[in-house]
């Protein structure tokens, strides 16, 4: 049983075995076949936080694998007062085959996977958002036909998103290299974490977007202000604003492709022009969700 709670839960060599199996089902997908690899399986998606492309690619995955979802919001009490995670996890467990969780603080995921006896995938927490990075590198390499060596450059905030790249890339044999104002830079304990986990990797931080974007594959944003630090917004703003990716921006690297996990707040870390625009590959990015997930569902649960 392997919970994927962050996506160094996986090594470079089951994140490509994940890839050959989303690619294969994709492909299927595409010629109007549906796989059914998880015939009367049960996925759990437990919920404390809002989601159009996790929950609905989730659920359509396991429908195609011959499976079913159940969605658990708020009214199920996770987390609350109602019961201790601890029985939640416990009791859920005897329901499904695996559970996907997007929890508010990361150590909810964390408690629900050390009681849970299905494997629990993180759906997105505050610090981490790993099926969000595995399907965008999986992006790249439809596009380019190989990752490594690429750069993979991230114009924002240094949060959840950008942490899963960072992991991500690296473990792929990618450069990545990450543009925002220092505070919102990763911070000392993630980097000791990367330096111990990635050794090799390069992996570079800078004030500097312009400087960032020269010569990269991709050129990545995600919202100034992610769920939870609503409060934090006006001050975030200031502070981004000259990491705006833009047409500007994007007259350093023509050759990038343009990627985001949306949802995105159009005017504020990227302009219509450049989501909208021949370098972006957003909406590919998003059904490519539910087929990396579909790899990664047979990858856990299929005989
Ligand atoms: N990118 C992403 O995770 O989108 P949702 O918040 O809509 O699930
Ligand atoms: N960083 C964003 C990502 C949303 C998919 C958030 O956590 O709100």
């Amino acid at each position: 049983m392997r919970h994927i709670l962050v996506p160094e839960d996986l090594t470079a060599h089951e994140i490509e075995a994940i890839f050959a199996i989303s690619h294969d089902l994709e492909s299927k997908y595409d010629a109007g076949l549906r796989d059914a690899l998880l015939p009367g399986r049960v996925l759990a998606l437990v919920f404390e936080k809002p989601s159009l492309r996790t929950r609905v690619s989730f659920e359509a995955a396991m429908a195609h694998l011959g499976g079913s979802s159940v969605f658990l919001g708020e009214d199920a009490g996770f987390s609350s007062s109602r019961e201790s995670i601890a029985d939640f996890g416990r009791v859920l467990s005897q329901y499904a085959d695996a559970i996907v969780c997007r929890s508010k603080a990361h150590d909810t995921i964390l408690a629900l996977a050390a009681a849970a006896t299905v494997p629990v995938i993180n759906g997105l927490s505050d610090y981490t958002h790993p099926c969000q990075a595995l399907a965008d590198v999986y992006t790249l390499k439809e596009q380019v036909g190989r990752v490594a060596g690429l750069t993979f450059t991230f114009v924002g905030d240094g949060n959840n998103v950008a942490r899963s790249l960072a992991v991500v890339c690296g473990l792929l044999g990618m450069r990545f290299v990450l543009a925002a104002p220092p505070q919102y830079q990763f911070d000392d304990a993630f980097r000791a974490h990367l330096k111990a986990l990635l050794p090799n990797a390069e992996i570079v931080e800078t004030t500097d977007p312009v400087a960032a974007v020269k010569g990269a594959a991709v050129v990545y944003t995600d919202v100034w202000a992610s769920m939870g630090q609503e409060k934090e917004r006006a001050v975030r703003l200031e502070a981004f604003k000259p990491y705006q990716v833009n047409a500007d921006l994007m007259h350093h690297c023509p050759q990038a492709f343009f990627m985001h996990c949306l949802p995105a707040r159009r005017g504020e870390e990227v302009t219509d022009d450049v989501i909208d625009g021949p370098q972006s590959l957003v909406v590919d990015e998003a059904a490519n969700r539910m087929h990396v997930q579909k790899g990664l569902l047979a990858w856990l649960l299929a005989k």
